[in-house]
Protein backbone atom coordinates (compact mmCIF):
# COMPACT_ATOMS: atom_id res chain seq x y z
CA UNK A 1 0.00 0.00 0.00
CA UNK A 2 1.34 3.39 -0.76
CA UNK A 3 1.70 6.05 1.96
CA UNK A 4 -0.54 9.18 1.85
CA UNK A 5 1.67 12.04 2.56
CA UNK A 6 1.05 15.63 4.02
CA UNK A 7 -0.46 18.14 1.65
CA UNK A 8 1.85 20.17 -0.65
CA UNK A 9 3.03 23.31 1.64
CA UNK A 10 1.49 21.75 5.05
CA UNK A 11 4.46 21.16 7.36
CA UNK A 12 4.30 18.86 10.40
CA UNK A 13 6.06 20.32 13.44
CA UNK A 14 8.11 17.08 15.00
CA UNK A 15 9.40 17.55 18.59
CA UNK A 16 12.40 18.60 18.32
CA UNK A 17 11.40 21.61 16.05
CA UNK A 18 8.53 22.46 18.12
CA UNK A 19 10.77 23.59 21.35
CA UNK A 20 11.59 26.70 19.14
CA UNK A 21 7.87 26.93 18.91
CA UNK A 22 7.14 26.63 22.33
CA UNK A 23 9.59 29.05 23.44
CA UNK A 24 8.42 31.55 20.92
CA UNK A 25 5.08 31.30 22.06
CA UNK A 26 5.98 31.76 25.36
CA UNK A 27 8.14 35.26 24.68
CA UNK A 28 4.93 36.38 22.59
CA UNK A 29 2.36 35.73 25.45
CA UNK A 30 4.81 37.23 27.97
CA UNK A 31 4.73 40.56 25.97
CA UNK A 32 1.09 41.24 24.77
CA UNK A 33 1.05 40.22 28.51
CA UNK A 34 2.96 43.25 29.49
CA UNK A 35 1.11 45.15 27.26
CA UNK A 36 -2.30 44.29 28.53
CA UNK A 37 -3.31 42.55 25.44
CA UNK A 38 -6.08 39.73 26.02
CA UNK A 39 -6.47 36.44 24.17
CA UNK A 40 -9.35 35.91 21.60
CA UNK A 41 -9.92 32.47 19.59
CA UNK A 42 -11.92 32.45 16.44
CA UNK A 43 -12.59 29.61 14.12
CA UNK A 44 -10.48 28.77 11.17
CA UNK A 45 -13.48 28.09 9.13
CA UNK A 46 -15.76 31.10 8.36
CA UNK A 47 -18.02 32.53 5.84
CA UNK A 48 -16.40 33.13 2.61
CA UNK A 49 -18.03 36.80 2.49
CA UNK A 50 -16.51 37.46 5.45
CA UNK A 51 -13.02 37.52 3.40
CA UNK A 52 -14.25 39.08 0.48
CA UNK A 53 -15.84 42.09 2.13
CA UNK A 54 -12.14 42.78 4.29
CA UNK A 55 -9.12 41.59 2.60
CA UNK A 56 -11.10 42.60 -1.04
CA UNK A 57 -12.39 40.58 -3.71
CA UNK A 58 -9.78 42.12 -6.21
CA UNK A 59 -6.56 40.77 -4.47
CA UNK A 60 -4.76 37.96 -4.57
CA UNK A 61 -5.62 36.75 -1.57
CA UNK A 62 -9.16 36.48 -2.03
CA UNK A 63 -8.90 35.85 -6.43
CA UNK A 64 -6.05 32.91 -5.71
CA UNK A 65 -5.19 31.96 -2.89
CA UNK A 66 -8.18 30.81 -0.42
CA UNK A 67 -9.21 26.91 0.39
CA UNK A 68 -13.26 27.85 -0.13
CA UNK A 69 -16.12 25.19 -0.60
CA UNK A 70 -19.51 24.43 -0.27
CA UNK A 71 -20.23 22.54 2.80
CA UNK A 72 -22.87 19.80 2.88
CA UNK A 73 -25.71 22.41 3.93
CA UNK A 74 -24.37 24.64 0.21
CA UNK A 75 -22.91 27.37 2.64
CA UNK A 76 -20.16 28.68 1.13
CA UNK A 77 -17.14 28.76 3.26
CA UNK A 78 -13.64 29.30 3.96
CA UNK A 79 -10.60 28.09 5.71
CA UNK A 80 -9.43 31.96 7.36
CA UNK A 81 -5.99 33.73 4.97
CA UNK A 82 -5.52 35.79 7.94
CA UNK A 83 -6.74 36.25 11.61
CA UNK A 84 -8.14 40.31 10.90
CA UNK A 85 -11.64 39.98 9.61
CA UNK A 86 -12.27 37.06 12.21
CA UNK A 87 -11.21 38.74 14.76
CA UNK A 88 -13.28 41.79 14.23
CA UNK A 89 -16.40 39.87 13.31
CA UNK A 90 -16.04 37.52 16.61
CA UNK A 91 -15.01 40.77 18.68
CA UNK A 92 -18.44 42.79 16.82
CA UNK A 93 -20.91 39.97 16.95
CA UNK A 94 -20.14 39.70 21.04
CA UNK A 95 -20.43 43.14 21.56
CA UNK A 96 -16.69 44.06 22.25
CA UNK A 97 -15.99 46.82 20.38
CA UNK A 98 -19.28 49.48 20.82
CA UNK A 99 -17.49 52.20 22.62
CA UNK A 100 -15.08 50.48 23.78
CA UNK A 101 -10.94 49.98 23.56
CA UNK A 102 -10.00 46.46 23.25
CA UNK A 103 -6.69 44.98 22.82
CA UNK A 104 -6.47 41.76 21.84
CA UNK A 105 -4.28 39.05 20.02
CA UNK A 106 -4.41 35.38 18.64
CA UNK A 107 -2.66 32.78 16.98
CA UNK A 108 -2.51 29.57 15.05
CA UNK A 109 -2.92 28.59 11.62
CA UNK A 110 -3.93 30.63 8.39
CA UNK A 111 -4.49 28.72 4.62
CA UNK A 112 -3.28 30.08 1.74
CA UNK A 113 -2.60 28.20 -1.61
CA UNK A 114 0.12 30.15 -2.73
CA UNK A 115 3.63 28.49 -4.34
CA UNK A 116 5.18 27.46 -1.55
CA UNK A 117 8.90 27.33 -0.80
CA UNK A 118 11.09 28.20 2.11
CA UNK A 119 9.02 30.64 4.57
CA UNK A 120 6.15 30.50 2.23
CA UNK A 121 3.64 27.44 3.27
CA UNK A 122 -0.32 27.08 2.16
CA UNK A 123 -0.58 26.36 6.25
CA UNK A 124 0.97 28.82 8.12
CA UNK A 125 1.11 30.15 11.46
CA UNK A 126 0.55 33.87 12.89
CA UNK A 127 0.59 35.54 16.33
CA UNK A 128 -1.46 38.61 15.69
CA UNK A 129 -3.11 41.65 17.63
CA UNK A 130 -5.21 44.13 16.92
CA UNK A 131 -6.29 47.12 19.08
CA UNK A 132 -9.77 48.56 18.59
CA UNK A 133 -11.28 52.04 19.55
CA UNK A 134 -8.38 54.37 19.78
CA UNK A 135 -8.38 56.80 17.10
CA UNK A 136 -5.00 58.55 17.45
CA UNK A 137 -1.22 57.81 16.43
CA UNK A 138 -0.32 56.80 19.75
CA UNK A 139 -2.31 53.35 19.67
CA UNK A 140 -0.30 53.23 15.97
CA UNK A 141 3.09 53.46 18.22
CA UNK A 142 1.93 51.34 20.64
CA UNK A 143 1.59 48.29 17.86
CA UNK A 144 4.78 49.36 16.45
CA UNK A 145 6.29 49.49 19.92
CA UNK A 146 4.96 45.96 21.29
CA UNK A 147 6.28 44.61 17.78
CA UNK A 148 9.99 45.93 18.70
CA UNK A 149 10.18 44.74 22.13
CA UNK A 150 8.87 41.30 20.92
CA UNK A 151 12.41 41.17 18.74
CA UNK A 152 14.23 42.97 21.06
CA UNK A 153 13.15 40.00 23.77
CA UNK A 154 14.04 37.46 21.18
CA UNK A 155 17.33 38.88 20.02
CA UNK A 156 16.08 39.68 16.65
CA UNK A 157 15.90 43.53 16.19
CA UNK A 158 19.13 44.04 14.79
CA UNK A 159 18.41 41.48 11.98
CA UNK A 160 15.03 43.43 11.39
CA UNK A 161 13.69 46.69 9.33
CA UNK A 162 11.12 48.86 9.76
CA UNK A 163 9.26 49.96 6.79
CA UNK A 164 6.31 51.90 7.13
CA UNK A 165 4.37 54.50 4.80
CA UNK A 166 1.45 56.75 4.93
CA UNK A 167 -1.48 55.04 2.18
CA UNK A 168 -4.29 57.69 3.03
CA UNK A 169 -7.80 57.12 3.18
CA UNK A 170 -10.22 55.05 1.13
CA UNK A 171 -11.18 58.08 -0.81
CA UNK A 172 -7.90 59.37 -1.51
CA UNK A 173 -7.07 56.00 -2.60
CA UNK A 174 -9.71 56.29 -5.41
CA UNK A 175 -8.84 59.15 -6.40
CA UNK A 176 -5.08 57.97 -6.84
CA UNK A 177 -6.74 54.79 -8.39
CA UNK A 178 -8.19 56.65 -11.44
CA UNK A 179 -4.90 58.88 -12.13
CA UNK A 180 -3.30 55.39 -12.04
CA UNK A 181 -6.11 53.43 -14.39
CA UNK A 182 -5.29 56.55 -16.37
CA UNK A 183 -1.57 56.34 -16.68
CA UNK A 184 -1.56 52.76 -17.00
CA UNK A 185 -4.35 52.54 -19.66
CA UNK A 186 -1.51 54.33 -21.97
CA UNK A 187 0.81 51.51 -21.59
CA UNK A 188 -1.79 48.49 -21.44
CA UNK A 189 0.60 46.08 -23.78
CA UNK A 190 3.39 45.92 -20.94
CA UNK A 191 0.77 44.68 -18.63
CA UNK A 192 0.13 41.08 -18.14
CA UNK A 193 -3.73 39.75 -17.86
CA UNK A 194 -4.15 40.08 -14.24
CA UNK A 195 -2.73 43.75 -14.54
CA UNK A 196 -4.92 44.28 -17.53
CA UNK A 197 -8.03 42.91 -15.27
CA UNK A 198 -6.92 44.80 -12.09
CA UNK A 199 -6.73 48.04 -13.91
CA UNK A 200 -10.12 48.65 -13.98
CA UNK A 201 -11.12 47.13 -11.16
CA UNK A 202 -8.14 47.69 -7.93
CA UNK A 203 -5.83 49.75 -10.20
CA UNK A 204 -3.57 50.18 -6.45
CA UNK A 205 -2.93 45.69 -6.69
CA UNK A 206 -1.02 46.44 -9.72
CA UNK A 207 1.44 47.59 -7.69
CA UNK A 208 1.50 44.22 -6.07
CA UNK A 209 2.56 42.76 -9.33
CA UNK A 210 5.55 40.53 -9.19
CA UNK A 211 5.91 40.65 -12.98
CA UNK A 212 9.30 42.70 -14.19
CA UNK A 213 7.33 43.70 -16.88
CA UNK A 214 4.66 45.55 -15.34
CA UNK A 215 7.01 46.79 -13.00
CA UNK A 216 8.94 48.35 -15.79
CA UNK A 217 5.34 50.09 -16.96
CA UNK A 218 4.99 51.31 -13.51
CA UNK A 219 8.26 53.76 -14.07
CA UNK A 220 6.96 56.79 -13.61
CA UNK A 221 3.33 56.10 -12.55
CA UNK A 222 1.97 59.22 -10.01
CA UNK A 223 2.70 58.25 -6.34
CA UNK A 224 0.29 57.68 -4.08
CA UNK A 225 2.09 60.29 -1.45
CA UNK A 226 0.40 62.87 -3.68
CA UNK A 227 -3.02 62.53 -3.05
CA UNK A 228 -3.07 61.93 0.64
CA UNK A 229 -5.46 64.23 2.57
CA UNK A 230 -3.98 66.60 5.33
CA UNK A 231 -5.14 64.58 8.59
CA UNK A 232 -3.49 61.42 7.15
CA UNK A 233 -0.64 63.34 6.55
CA UNK A 234 -0.94 64.99 10.35
CA UNK A 235 -1.36 61.31 11.71
CA UNK A 236 1.63 60.00 10.25
CA UNK A 237 4.18 62.51 10.97
CA UNK A 238 2.83 62.34 14.56
CA UNK A 239 3.44 58.49 14.47
CA UNK A 240 6.56 59.25 12.92
CA UNK A 241 7.68 61.85 15.63
CA UNK A 242 6.59 58.84 18.91
CA UNK A 243 8.92 56.45 16.76
CA UNK A 244 11.86 59.22 16.62
CA UNK A 245 11.29 59.71 20.43
CA UNK A 246 10.80 55.67 21.07
CA UNK A 247 14.03 55.22 19.25
CA UNK A 248 12.32 52.84 16.50
CA UNK A 249 13.81 53.57 13.80
CA UNK A 250 12.23 53.10 10.46
CA UNK A 251 12.43 53.53 7.10
CA UNK A 252 9.48 55.03 4.76
CA UNK A 253 8.90 53.14 1.58
CA UNK A 254 6.15 55.06 -0.51
CA UNK A 255 6.08 51.70 -2.33
CA UNK A 256 4.54 50.17 0.68
CA UNK A 257 0.82 48.95 -0.19
CA UNK A 258 0.15 46.17 1.40
CA UNK A 259 -1.54 43.01 -0.24
CA UNK A 260 -5.01 43.87 1.58
CA UNK A 261 -7.84 46.21 0.92
CA UNK A 262 -8.71 47.26 4.58
CA UNK A 263 -6.19 49.64 5.66
CA UNK A 264 -5.75 52.95 5.63
CA UNK A 265 -3.25 55.78 6.92
CA UNK A 266 -0.22 53.86 7.95
CA UNK A 267 1.04 50.31 7.31
CA UNK A 268 4.06 48.72 8.43
CA UNK A 269 6.08 45.85 7.57
CA UNK A 270 9.33 44.21 9.79
CA UNK A 271 11.10 42.39 7.06
CA UNK A 272 14.68 40.85 7.10
CA UNK A 273 17.35 39.84 4.35
CA UNK A 274 18.36 36.90 6.47
CA UNK A 275 15.19 34.72 4.84
CA UNK A 276 15.77 34.81 1.13
CA UNK A 277 12.82 35.54 -1.08
CA UNK A 278 10.26 35.41 1.91
CA UNK A 279 11.76 38.37 3.76
CA UNK A 280 8.65 39.90 4.96
CA UNK A 281 7.90 38.65 9.05
CA UNK A 282 5.10 40.97 10.06
CA UNK A 283 2.69 43.11 8.48
CA UNK A 284 0.29 45.48 9.57
CA UNK A 285 -1.22 48.73 9.63
CA UNK A 286 -4.71 50.96 10.51
CA UNK A 287 -7.88 49.80 8.99
CA UNK A 288 -10.29 52.25 10.14
CA UNK A 289 -13.27 51.59 7.51
CA UNK A 290 -13.38 47.59 8.65
CA UNK A 291 -15.77 47.43 11.20
CA UNK A 292 -18.57 49.10 9.61
CA UNK A 293 -17.42 47.38 6.46
CA UNK A 294 -18.55 44.19 8.09
CA UNK A 295 -21.72 45.69 9.63
CA UNK A 296 -20.57 47.29 12.93
CA UNK A 297 -20.55 50.93 13.85
CA UNK A 298 -17.57 53.00 12.95
CA UNK A 299 -14.08 51.78 15.20
CA UNK A 300 -10.84 52.61 14.69
CA UNK A 301 -8.46 50.29 14.62
CA UNK A 302 -4.89 48.90 14.32
CA UNK A 303 -2.96 45.95 13.92
CA UNK A 304 -0.62 43.48 12.82
CA UNK A 305 0.14 39.61 12.36
CA UNK A 306 3.81 37.68 12.48
CA UNK A 307 4.73 34.89 10.27
CA UNK A 308 5.79 32.42 13.05
CA UNK A 309 7.42 30.02 10.74
CA UNK A 310 9.48 32.58 9.35
CA UNK A 311 10.23 33.84 12.94
CA UNK A 312 11.23 30.14 13.70
CA UNK A 313 13.65 29.87 10.45
CA UNK A 314 15.44 32.90 11.94
CA UNK A 315 15.49 31.98 15.80
CA UNK A 316 17.16 28.43 14.58
CA UNK A 317 19.42 29.87 11.84
CA UNK A 318 20.70 32.64 14.34
CA UNK A 319 20.78 30.23 16.84
CA UNK A 320 18.95 32.53 19.17
CA UNK A 321 17.10 30.26 21.33
CA UNK A 322 19.03 29.49 24.69
CA UNK A 323 20.45 25.56 25.20
CA UNK A 324 17.97 25.25 27.83
CA UNK A 325 14.89 25.43 25.83
CA UNK A 326 16.17 23.21 23.34
CA UNK A 327 16.37 20.19 26.38
CA UNK A 328 12.65 18.91 26.87
CA UNK A 329 14.22 16.35 29.16
CA UNK A 330 16.55 16.90 32.61
CA UNK A 331 16.45 13.48 34.18
CA UNK A 332 16.23 9.89 33.05
CA UNK A 333 15.97 7.18 35.53
CA UNK A 334 16.86 3.84 35.01
CA UNK A 335 15.79 0.42 36.47
CA UNK A 336 17.79 -2.33 35.56
CA UNK A 337 16.46 -5.33 37.78
CA UNK A 338 13.09 -6.69 38.08
CA UNK A 339 10.23 -5.10 39.80
CA UNK A 340 11.58 -1.92 40.19
CA UNK A 341 8.48 -0.25 38.61
CA UNK A 342 7.21 0.89 41.34
CA UNK A 343 10.06 2.62 42.91
CA UNK A 344 11.00 4.29 39.65
CA UNK A 345 7.83 5.76 39.48
CA UNK A 346 7.89 7.06 42.81
CA UNK A 347 11.10 8.65 42.64
CA UNK A 348 9.80 10.14 39.14
CA UNK A 349 7.00 11.78 40.90
CA UNK A 350 9.05 12.94 43.68
CA UNK A 351 11.57 14.82 42.06
CA UNK A 352 8.86 16.64 39.39
CA UNK A 353 6.66 17.46 42.71
CA UNK A 354 9.98 18.84 44.04
CA UNK A 355 11.21 20.75 40.77
CA UNK A 356 8.32 21.58 38.72
CA UNK A 357 10.16 22.78 35.87
CA UNK A 358 11.79 19.96 35.42
CA UNK A 359 11.63 17.09 32.79
CA UNK A 360 11.56 13.52 34.09
CA UNK A 361 11.30 10.52 32.33
CA UNK A 362 11.81 7.23 33.80
CA UNK A 363 12.40 4.18 32.07
CA UNK A 364 9.61 1.92 30.48
CA UNK A 365 9.82 -1.47 28.97
CA UNK A 366 13.16 -3.05 31.01
CA UNK A 367 16.38 -3.98 29.27
CA UNK A 368 19.47 -4.16 29.78
CA UNK A 369 21.80 -1.30 31.47
CA UNK A 370 23.45 -0.39 28.07
CA UNK A 371 20.25 -0.02 26.42
CA UNK A 372 18.57 1.93 28.92
CA UNK A 373 21.50 4.59 29.29
CA UNK A 374 21.50 4.84 25.45
CA UNK A 375 17.94 5.98 25.68
CA UNK A 376 19.12 8.59 28.40
CA UNK A 377 21.75 10.12 25.82
CA UNK A 378 19.05 9.96 23.29
CA UNK A 379 16.47 11.88 25.12
CA UNK A 380 19.46 14.62 25.62
CA UNK A 381 18.80 14.34 29.67
CA UNK A 382 21.67 15.65 31.78
CA UNK A 383 21.35 13.18 34.57
CA UNK A 384 20.97 9.61 34.34
CA UNK A 385 19.63 8.25 37.85
CA UNK A 386 20.55 4.13 37.89
CA UNK A 387 18.71 2.28 40.09
CA UNK A 388 19.95 -1.42 40.23
CA UNK A 389 19.45 -4.33 41.91
CA UNK A 390 22.14 -6.25 44.04
CA UNK A 391 23.49 -9.11 42.08
CA UNK A 392 21.33 -11.81 42.47
CA UNK A 393 19.21 -9.96 45.41
CA UNK A 394 15.43 -8.75 44.85
CA UNK A 395 15.39 -7.08 47.64
CA UNK A 396 14.45 -3.10 46.09
CA UNK A 397 18.09 -1.37 45.89
CA UNK A 398 18.63 1.08 48.89
CA UNK A 399 21.01 3.47 46.76
CA UNK A 400 21.51 4.67 43.31
CA UNK A 401 24.15 6.60 41.44
CA UNK A 402 23.38 10.24 39.69
CA UNK A 403 25.60 10.37 36.52
CA UNK A 404 26.22 13.45 34.78
CA UNK A 405 25.74 12.62 30.78
CA UNK A 406 27.79 15.41 30.13
CA UNK A 407 31.82 15.44 29.82
CA UNK A 408 32.23 15.60 32.83
CA UNK A 409 30.46 12.19 33.38
CA UNK A 410 30.83 12.68 37.39
CA UNK A 411 28.68 10.66 39.32
CA UNK A 412 27.44 10.43 42.97
CA UNK A 413 26.12 7.40 44.50
CA UNK A 414 22.64 8.59 47.24
CA UNK A 415 20.62 6.91 49.37
CA UNK A 416 17.38 7.15 47.34
CA UNK A 417 15.70 8.90 49.96
CA UNK A 418 17.40 11.65 49.48
CA UNK A 419 18.14 11.68 45.92
CA UNK A 420 15.24 14.58 45.34
CA UNK A 421 17.23 17.06 48.20
CA UNK A 422 20.16 16.22 46.73
CA UNK A 423 19.13 16.73 42.17
CA UNK A 424 19.06 20.53 42.30
CA UNK A 425 22.82 20.61 43.29
CA UNK A 426 23.97 17.80 41.10
CA UNK A 427 22.29 19.42 38.04
CA UNK A 428 23.96 22.44 38.67
CA UNK A 429 27.42 21.41 39.41
CA UNK A 430 29.45 19.17 37.43
CA UNK A 431 32.16 19.45 40.33
CA UNK A 432 30.16 17.17 42.71
P1 LIG B 1 -0.02 39.68 5.92
O1 LIG B 1 1.08 40.62 5.56
O2 LIG B 1 -0.80 39.08 4.82
O3 LIG B 1 -0.97 40.47 6.92
O4 LIG B 1 0.58 38.51 6.79
C1 LIG B 1 1.35 38.78 7.95
C2 LIG B 1 2.58 37.90 7.97
O5 LIG B 1 2.21 36.53 7.82
C3 LIG B 1 3.55 38.13 6.83
O6 LIG B 1 4.41 39.23 7.11
C4 LIG B 1 4.31 36.82 6.79
O7 LIG B 1 5.34 36.84 7.77
C5 LIG B 1 3.27 35.82 7.21
N1 LIG B 1 2.77 35.09 6.03
C6 LIG B 1 1.87 35.50 5.13
N2 LIG B 1 1.65 34.55 4.19
C7 LIG B 1 2.46 33.51 4.51
C8 LIG B 1 2.71 32.22 3.95
N3 LIG B 1 2.06 31.79 2.86
N4 LIG B 1 3.60 31.40 4.55
C9 LIG B 1 4.25 31.81 5.67
N5 LIG B 1 4.05 33.01 6.25
C10 LIG B 1 3.17 33.85 5.69
C11 LIG B 1 -2.08 39.94 7.50
O8 LIG B 1 -2.35 38.76 7.48
C12 LIG B 1 -2.89 40.95 8.29
N6 LIG B 1 -4.05 40.27 8.86
C13 LIG B 1 -2.04 41.58 9.38
C14 LIG B 1 -2.80 42.57 10.20
C15 LIG B 1 -3.31 42.37 11.44
N7 LIG B 1 -3.08 43.81 9.87
C16 LIG B 1 -3.78 44.40 10.83
N8 LIG B 1 -3.93 43.51 11.79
Amino acid sequence: MSKIQAIRGMNDILPEQSLTWHYLERIFQQVVKKFGYQEIRFPVLEQTQLFKRSIGEVTDIVEKEMYSFDDRNGDNLSLRPEGTAGCVRAADQHGLLYNQQQRLWYQGPMFRHERPQKGRYRQFHQFGIEAFGMVGPDIDAEVIQLSAELWRELDLLKYLNLEINNIGSASDRKAYGAALTAFLSARTEQLDDDARRRLHTNPMRVLDSKNPQVQEALTGAPVLQDYVNEDSKSHYQALCSILDALGISYSENSRLVRGLDYYNNCVFEWTTDQLGAQGAVCGGGRYDGLVKQLGGRETPAAGFAIGIERIVLMLDSLEKVPAEELRPIDVYILAVGEGLSAQTLQLAADLRARYPGLGVISHCGGGKYNSQIKRAFACGARVAVILEQEDGSAAPPQNARLRRLDDSGAVLTLEIAQIPEQMGDFLENSGI
